[in-house]
């Protein structure tokens, strides 16, 4: 439990990221009390354009920074004395973790390592009201069969380097504790999805590939499973959690809402087909399956009953609406795809999918 009455000090890490951007708004708004600020080197997957709407709020800094340069952190910790910090930051891309595994290395692991030793030293003489809260991923549990769902007591499983990344930062974050006393807290969350999601994961790419008449490229059989949750309400979660949660204790945080991903996929093209006026049957069309993602988890699943009956959270949209609020924030925010969609991101496209055997090209009507 912390304190929200009076003035604090909060530092969101990865706040020009597709959920941190949520977290550092509803923030904003939420507790005009607190100065949030948000540290974020800006990767590919950073966009200060998500932010356009709050930046000019007198509580909020950007502090443009590297969770690498221990020096660099030193220094805000010694500056701005944070009484809380949500981590966010990370290389979060399944995919880029299998064609680039040290980089997940350095800034999921080391750069946690670096947060928490910067945490740890402010906080050396008084704890009180302090709390390192760190964001991570349900994949750190490995994969689920057919039953079953993920406690706060499943065993870490992790499949890739991205998860196995995720889950030694976590271990890091327990050791901290039981070493040092260091208060946090952790939840692992699952698939999210919503306005601002970089069109690399499955949902925001195959909007986009639906708007550009281009191919929808199911990996596998498209069988595999996850739990979608609308990032406003991991928002809403990540609000409660960091002041009413407990210290030293794990919640799983999840939609209740599981989706094969070839159903979901056909769910999105007949929304799509209706939302650009298409003949329903169109988008379903550019389906299309390709090579499998190495090491893929078959199903992921949370058990979201710990955090809603300690703290009363549950999901507040159902995915259909939450989906239609999202397709209509791409369709309305066109520039902000345009943007993020050129230069580099054409390159990652042509040398992700060239392996799958996808072609780039719309396909003609
Ligand atoms: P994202 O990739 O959209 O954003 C990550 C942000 O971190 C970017 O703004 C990037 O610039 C920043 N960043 C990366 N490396 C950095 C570094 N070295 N120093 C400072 N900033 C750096 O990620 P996301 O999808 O918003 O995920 C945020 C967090 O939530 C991650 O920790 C991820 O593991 C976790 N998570 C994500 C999901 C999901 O479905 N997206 C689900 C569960 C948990
Ligand atoms: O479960 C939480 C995790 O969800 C987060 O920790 C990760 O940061 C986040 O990226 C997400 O990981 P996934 O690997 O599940 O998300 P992605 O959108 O990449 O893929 C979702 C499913 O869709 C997965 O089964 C792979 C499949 N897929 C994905 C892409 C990009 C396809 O079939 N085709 C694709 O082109």
């Amino acid at each position: 439990m912390t304190e929200t009455g009076k003035d604090r000090n909060i530092l969101i890490t990865g706040g020009a990221g597709f959920i941190g951007s949520h977290v550092v708004r509803r923030f904003l708004k939420e507790y005009p009390g607190y100065h949030i600020y948000n540290l974020d080197v800006l990767t590919y997957a950073g966009n200060l354009e998500n932010l356009r709407d709050v930046e000019e709020y007198p509580n909020y800094s950007f502090l443009k920074g590297d969770i690498l340069d221990e020096q660099f952190l030193k220094q805000i910790f010694e500056k701005h004395q944070f009484d809380g910090v949500i981590h966010l930051a990370a290389e979060s891309h399944v995919d880029r973790s299998i064609t680039d595994p040290l980089a997940f290395v350095r800034t999921n692991i080391i750069g946690t390592v670096n947060l928490l030793n910067a945490s740890r030293d402010l906080w050396k003489e008084n704890k009180n009201n302090k709390r390192f809260y760190h964001i991570s991923t349900d994949e750190v549990y490995g994969t689920l069969g057919a039953e079953g769902l993920f406690t706060e007591n499943t065993p870490y499983d992790p499949n890739s380097p991205y998860s196995a990344s995720k889950a030694s930062s976590d271990h890091f974050v327990r050791a901290y504790g039981e070493t040092y006393g260091l208060p946090y807290v952790i939840t692992n969350c699952s698939n999210n999805y919503g306005p601002n999601h970089f069109p690399e994961k499955l949902i925001p790419l195959f909007i986009n590939n639906i708007i550009e008449n281009k191919p929808l490229p199911v990996y596998g059989d498209g069988k595999y499973t996850r739990d979608w949750l609308f990032v406003k309400d991991h928002a809403a979660a990540i609000d409660l959690v960091f002041h009413k949660g407990k210290d030293f204790e794990t919640y799983n945080i999840g939609g209740f809402n599981e989706w094969q991903n070839i159903d979901l996929v056909k769910l999105l093209c007949k929304l799509m087909d209706q939302k650009l006026n298409r003949e329903e049957g169109t988008s379903s069309k550019l389906i299309t399956y390709v090579k499998d993602r190495p090491g893929h988890d078959l199903r992921y699943a949370i058990d979201a009953g710990k955090i809603n009956k300690e703290l009363g959270w549950r999901p507040s949209v159902t995915f259909e609406e939450g989906l239609e609020l999202t397709i209509d924030w791409y369709l309305e925010n066109q520039e902000w795809l345009d943007h993020v969609t050129s230069g580099n991101y054409q390159e990652y496209y042509e040398k992700m999918y060239k392996e799958r055997n996808v072609s780039q090209q719309s396909i003609s009507k």
